[in-house]
């Protein structure tokens, strides 16, 4: 840790197809905020660089399934993602899209360095073609058998039914997903990036790190040095992404990993743009600056083999200097998840009401340095009363309102004893030791220090008594109070990197600007400082708000909800919806989700096939009026035909049917 230093920080980029959780915050935006905001504090030029990655199958995918354009999709979501950022207020200095031209231009211009270089080869790969789509697909674009369980769904790059990883050319009856037709397999050329050549680089490069970064990190990386590096394959025959800037790829975008992380350079130089200094970007990337990535676990290869591999390969940009990589946050003794509706999803916290620096002190505390955490709501409110209202809250409430109501609201002149010296002097030891923490990026560990502090500050207005000694003894009662409102003020510093906005109002009841780690046990508050509305900072949490907010924050909006488009009148009364009674129903082979239900509709009988099987016994069925669309065009599920579809209720995993109240025929039609 020097006195000036240039640092750059940032997290990964996240796809825009879905809406962030409390996992992705915990596990990279918030750990790069506070480091970056410490950093700020620290004296040292620091820029936070966030983007979205908007390239890749995912998107395509999701995109498709729309009936949208894969741009439509991102802006779309790169606006939800920027607003839940701002919201908890992750302090990026530029958030970018690998969209814009700018990161298009340097991705090439990057490729095109690295080919010169020599560190391009040109491969064969066998890939699946559709003639009626004519495109190659994707593995998850390629539908067919699985050929370990027969489960008929199973996608090109795995099975969903037994998990087994597959080649495309392993399904057997193979079709597009897009137009069920047989895909032919074809030789098809692409470029690989020679990994193999830079494996010395790379692991005499991960090695001068090895006292850096965290061990789990070294193992990991050095790991798959060890089993030896291959080429690997850099473009994709997909439409969607940056264009591939050589003779006989012209049909071709890069491999989304490939232009990713050469979003953290482009966001940079949009950011320096911005700014009105526009050559700035060259400091932090072709400078001395250090760079850091915080990132989840999943990305760590990516992040320390193969983006390092691109940088060595075009020698033009510096390497990271440290790679954070995070583990996982779990939700109440499960994975998050988005269709089981199981965690917190961020699009809901604003309208929570509460303050985001509550959601920012616990998600702190889970940040997952080590090992996975898991977020629960007991301790939340626990963490939140034990903690904030009654360490941080009370001291700077008590020692403020104190003086408003004892002091005519101005902090008192005061002569201080040893004892109280003693107090003020804690503030320079905790910021060093904080400081020393927040480098080695042991964050949780920081925060700890600082309710350390905070706690020292209780005890010692409670030793002080200044209740009874501003009766008996004014003066030692001034002298407590001018420490304590010295020690809110270190406070407020010292716990900005982690809840800024308690620091700001901490800072306004002070009439006080936040300063710098310098400022913290200097005594920058001086007697006769005014006390403006002290105010508790934060508010204390019952069962009841736990449970409404457990309620309102595990919703999930679906892509369909966010893209749904108004239905006509018209567009309603194509549907045929029937009233229809269930005569049997029975599970379908091979699958726990589907049942098949032979049902009279108006003296007709047909089969559906129903994935109703985790709610509903197959005997809890029969007899059962429900409603169906009764002109879906017929299907084959699983081997069975279904003729229709139910309509029923779902909340997560819990499924309800649509039943009519009052006895009518089946046949009976419904509007
Ligand atoms: N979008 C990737 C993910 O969510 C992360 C990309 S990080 C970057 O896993 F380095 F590529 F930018
Ligand atoms: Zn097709």
């Amino acid at each position: 840790m020097v006195a000036k230093q240039k640092i750059l920080i940032t997290c990964a980029l996240p796809y825009v197809n879905n809406v962030p959780h409390i996992g992705n915050i915990a596990g990279s935006h918030l750990p790069g905020d506070i480091f970056a905001r410490f950093c700020r504090l620290a004296g040292w030029e620091t820029v936070f660089i966030g983007g979205s990655d908007e390239h890749g199958t995912p998107i395509e995918v999701a995109a498709q399934k729309l009936g949208i354009s894969p741009k439509e999709l991102s802006d779309r979501y790169y606006a939800v993602h920027k607003e839940i950022y701002g919201w908890l207020d992750i302090s990026y200095d530029n958030f970018s899209r690998t969209s814009l031209p700018e990161h298009h231009e340097t991705t090439r211009g990057i490729f095109l360095k690295i080919y010169e270089n020599g560190f391009i080869s040109e491969g064969v790969l066998k890939l699946p073609f559709c003639e009626k789509c004519s495109r190659v697909l994707p593995d998850r674009f390629v539908e067919g058998m699985c050929p370990k369980c027969g489960y008929e769904e199973a996608r090109g790059d795995q099975c969903e039914h037994c998990s087994t990883l597959l080649n495309p050319d392993e399904l057997k009856s193979p079709r597009c997903a897009i137009c069920s037709s047989k895909p032919k397999f074809k030789e098809i050329k692409h470029l690989f990036l020679n990994l193999d050549k830079l494996q010395p680089k790379l692991e005499k490069w991960i090695k001068s790190n090895e006292k850096i970064w965290s061990p789990q990190v070294v193992s990991a990386a050095l790991g798959w040095i060890n089993e030896g590096l291959k080429p690997r394959c850099i473009t994709r025959d997909i439409k969607w992404g940056v264009k591939v800037p050589i003779k006989g790829y012209e049909d071709k975008v890069f491999y989304v990993w490939f232009d990713a992380p050469i979003g953290y350079i482009s966001s940079t130089k949009e950011w320096a743009k911005k700014i009105g200094r526009p050559s700035e970007w060259k400091k932090f990337w072709q400078g001395d600056a250090k760079i850091f990535h915080f990132i989840g676990k999943d990305n760590i290869p990516f992040h320390t083999i193969f983006w390092p591999g691109i940088l060595l390969a075009n020698g033009e940009y510096a390497l990271p200097y440290r790679v954070a990589g995070l583990q996982y946050l779990n939700y109440e003794g499960g994975k998050i998840s988005k269709s089981r509706a199981w965690g917190i999803f961020c699009e809901n916290l604003a309208g929570t009401g509460l303050s985001s620096d509550l959601w920012r002190y616990y998600l702190t505390l889970l940040i997952p340095e080590t090992d996975d955490t898991e977020w629960k709501w007991k301790e939340f409110k626990e963490r939140v009363n034990n903690e904030l209202v009654a360490n941080l809250g009370n001291f700077v409430y008590r020692t403020l309102s104190f003086i408003q109501n004892n002091f005519n609201g101005e902090v008192p002149k005061a002569r201080l004893y040893a004892k109280d010296r003693e107090i003020l002097e804690l503030g320079k030891k905790y910021a060093a030791e904080v400081k020393a923490l927040l480098w080695d990026i042991r964050l949780r560990d920081g925060l700890r220090r600082v309710f350390e502090l905070s706690d020292r500050g209780n005890k010692y207005f409670q030793e002080s008594e200044p209740w009874k000694a501003i009766k008996e003894d004014r003066e030692k009662a001034a002298a407590a109070l001018y420490v304590c409102a010295n020690l809110c003020y270190d406070l407020a510093i010292l716990i900005s990197p982690f809840l800024p906005k308690s620091a700001q109002k901490i800072c306004e009841q002070l009439s006080a600007k936040l300063g710098s780690l310098e400022d913290v046990g200097r005594e920058r508050i001086n007697s006769g400082t005014e006390i403006r509305n002290a105010a508790p900072l934060f508010p204390k949490l019952d069962d009841k708000t736990i449970e409404r907010l457990k309620m309102t924050t595990s919703k999930v909006t679906q892509y369909e909800e966010l893209f749904k488009k108004e239905a006509t009148y018209e567009d309603f009364s194509k549907l045929d919806l029937r009233a229809a009674k269930i005569l049997s129903a029975e599970p379908v082979k091979g699958s726990d989700k589907l049942l098949r239900l032979k049902i009279e509709v108006g003296g007709a009988e047909k089969q559906l096939v129903a994935g109703v099987a985790n709610s509903y016994k197959p005997e809890e069925l029969v007899g059962k009026t429900i409603v169906i669309v009764n002109n879906l065009k017929p299907a084959v599920i699983r081997g069975e035909k279904s003729e229709g579809m139910l309509l029923a209720a779902e909340d997560g995993e819990t499924i309800s049917l649509v039943t009519l109240d009052r006895e009518v025929r089946s046949g009976s039609r419904v509007r």
